[in-house]
């Protein structure tokens, strides 16, 4: 049966949910699912915005049909090629042979590299070029590298509707909402927007700056994304976050407290510095076990916070693997601009100092605190003033 919702006047959300899947892209956990939206505008043409995941493929094929209602359709608008979107799309060419497909022309590469030939009617969206559907003309943006470089995004001039692709997307299923102002957004999908955000279009903060850039010339009334809820309300507020996460600048001021125990004495002095942080006035601290929680959570917080303390005990001559894991993925993601605390262990050789010490060197603006302290297997006294110390140079930096 179908399931589908409208957006607005001739517009509908046809895509689905997958509440199934375990990792998204096979990395990155999401217990609460995540969409695949896909949209169809009924004008004197009917126009499908994207196709959807082979996973929810049935339900979208049955959404379609049914928005048609018999009707044929007349142009398919690819945003994006990843298969999470364009895997169901060598279907929806089959059943319409007649439709023409609008993309750029490396989305037309991608997607014969990926076994789909429509050459023969294909027309190929250039950046500000138009295309009528009747009462509707959208125009086309190129956004490369948000988060491929064959993405674009479509703009109805008629009703200012963005088509955004992954961009002002969000991990975490719809289960019956479609507008982002039907749920407590702020309390239940930020952390999810930030994580999908961060860890899927992290790296590419230039091109997204780009993209915002372009974006804040027209005048938007819906965003229409690819994964998550539409927007219609408070926009500007999304878009400032975005506009922070794709400058790398903190969201808030406040520490993130990341650790790596085998023993629980580097958990202990992750928890000293935290009780000395909150005595001394900072209550904005969150900490995390890196060997419990996976890596897309904890780059999601060191996206959100000014300030992050790593504390990792010395394994095999190096960091520890979980942690070596978090920095290097804050390296590979581009996070920059961020104030960084370095605590390490070691009972002989102490080395996840300096190799932590050597990740951060290799980042952008990373602003690492004088004051680095070793434990020499337990937390002794000259420890436990060092963080004292450790606690004050942290606060000082957020003034
Ligand atoms: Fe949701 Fe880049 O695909």
């Amino acid at each position: 049966m179908r399931c589908v919702r409208k957006v607005t006047e001739d517009l509908y959300w046809i895509g689905g949910n997958d509440k199934r899947l375990s990792l998204f892209e096979n990395i990155h956990p999401i217990p609460d699912g995540v969409s695949y939206n896909s949209y169809v505008l009924l004008d004197e043409k009917a126009v499908l915005f994207d196709t959807a995941d082979w996973a929810v493929g049935q339900q979208f094929m049955e959404n379609l049909h049914a928005i048609l209602d018999g009707r044929s359709l007349d142009y398919i608008v690819v945003n994006h090629f990843e298969p999470d979107h364009a895997a169901t799309l060598g279907l929806v060419l089959q059943e319409f042979p007649a439709a023409k497909v609008v993309c750029t022309k490396k989305g037309q590469a991608f997607a014969q590299q990926f076994g789909y030939d429509f050459a023969d009617r294909w027309i190929e969206a250039k950046e500000g070029s138009e295309l009528s559907f009747g009462k509707h003309v959208v125009t086309f943006v190129n956004a490369p590298m948000v988060h491929w470089p064959e993405v674009m995004v479509t703009y109805d001039k008629t009703n200012g509707v963005l088509f955004s692709a992954d961009a002002f997307g969000s991990f975490r299923s719809l289960d019956g909402a479609l507008f982002a102002d039907e749920v407590n957004f702020e309390r239940d999908w930020l952390p999810e927007a930030r994580r999908y955000y961060t860890n899927i279009v992290g790296k590419y903060g230039p091109q997204t700056a780009n993209l915002l850039k372009k974006a804040s010339k027209l005048d938007i009334k819906y965003i229409c994304p690819l994964h998550g809820p539409v927007w219609r309300k408070d926009i500007d507020w999304f878009i400032d976050k975005h506009v922070k996460w794709a400058t790398y600048t903190p969201e808030e001021k406040g520490v993130l407290i990341a650790y790596g125990s085998m023993y629980g004495h580097t958990e202990n002095a992750a928890q000293i510095l935290a009780a000395k942080l909150h005595e001394k006035g900072m209550h904005n601290i969150q900490m995390y076990d890196v060997s419990k929680t996976h890596v897309s959570y904890l780059i999601s917080e060191a996206f959100r916070f000014s300030n992050i303390a790593l504390f990792s005990v010395t394994y095999n001559m190096n960091l520890y693997p979980p942690m070596q894991n978090f920095v290097e993925d804050m390296g590979r993601l581009n996070l920059q601009n961020r104030t960084v605390s370095v605590v390490y262990n070691g009972t002989w050789a102490p080395a996840a100092g300096k190799c932590m010490d050597g990740l951060l060197c290799g980042m952008k603006n990373m602003n690492v605190l004088e004051n680095e302290v070793q434990i020499k297997s337990s937390v002794g006294k000259e420890t436990e003033e060092q963080l004292d110390a450790l606690a004050d140079e942290i606060i000082a930096s957020m003034k």
